[in-house]
């Protein structure tokens, strides 16, 4: 099937491929090619591919999302934080979608979701200013239904929910905390789409974690990186997409059936 003819409730995966550029970036070079990656991963299933450009340009670099955004023939999620010099790039690149994320210089990853709450109204003059450049925006956020009525009231075509914590208590064997967190995921989801959000999510999802999120019938992408790349090392990148892939369908199958039993 092709990428323009799935059925309605499809759940999209985006790949992300930043660690690709890590790894190039600790020798310097061109190899590995992050944008090799990316082909592989299209061709492996990918709907997508995201890539973070980060202040510090640690692993993606300016050419990189240039030769994204050239090369693929797919969409490009632009994951950046709000600021001038992002937005600069962003309407120069024109992705199909930018991911605004908390930026924190010292981080390893991206922390926790974007403070919304706080910044509601700059965060609408920068959705606008990048819907004037023809982009979707999505915000990086907690499930958190307060934070997702101010991504509404932001402008926000999409919210990202972040699937950290989650993650983390399953590998900390947390399962109480986990299936809170899971609940919180459902219900952010469950809103974030009645407001008229398109819904996503993502961060250290793994084969083990994915169904959590991938069974829930409003979902419509989710955006994988660290675990995938990692994978790549022992199985090579297009299967460790394939599995990815499976392990998604496999826990949207029964919810399709299940809504179809229920029509
Ligand atoms: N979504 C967002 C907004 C992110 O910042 C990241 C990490 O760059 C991801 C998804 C992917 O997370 P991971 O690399 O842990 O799969």
């Amino acid at each position: 099937m092709s990428y323009h003819d799935h059925p309605a409730d499809y759940l999209r995966l985006g790949v992300n491929i930043d660690h690709v550029a890590t790894i190039r970036n600790a020798r310097g070079g061109r190899h590995p090619d992050p944008v090799k990656a990316a082909h592989l991963a299209v061709a492996a299933g990918a709907d997508g591919i995201t890539a973070h450009l980060r202040e510090d340009r640690r692993h993606i670099s300016d050419n990189d999302i240039a030769r994204l955004k050239a090369e693929l023939d797919r969409p490009l999620n632009l994951e950046m934080a709000a600021t001038v010099e992002m937005l600069k790039i962003a309407l120069g690149a024109k992705p199909n979608a930018c991911c605004l994320v908390p930026e924190r210089r010292e981080e390893r990853t991206t922390e926790g979701g974007l403070n919304v709450l706080a910044n509601t109204a700059a965060l609408r003059d920068f959705v606008s200013a990048l819907h004037d450049g023809g982009i979707r925006v999505s915000l990086f956020v907690e499930p958190s239904a307060r934070v997702i009525e101010a991504s509404a009231a932001a402008g926000a075509d999409i919210v990202e929910l972040h699937t950290g914590t989650y993650c983390e208590l399953v590998l900390d064997g947390n399962a109480a905390g986990a299936m809170k967190e899971a609940s919180r995921l459902h219900d952010a989801t469950a809103l974030a789409a009645s407001l008229g959000l398109e819904v996503h999510a993502g961060h250290g999802l793994t084969y083990d974690t994915v169904a959590t999120v991938a069974v829930l019938p409003q979902m419509k992408e989710l955006n994988i990186g660290h675990f995938i790349i990692g994978e790549a090392i022992s199985v090579g990148l297009e299967e460790a997409v394939k599995r990815m892939r499976a392990a998604m369908n496999a826990a949207r199958t029964p919810a399709r059936n299940a809504s179809a039993a229920a029509t």
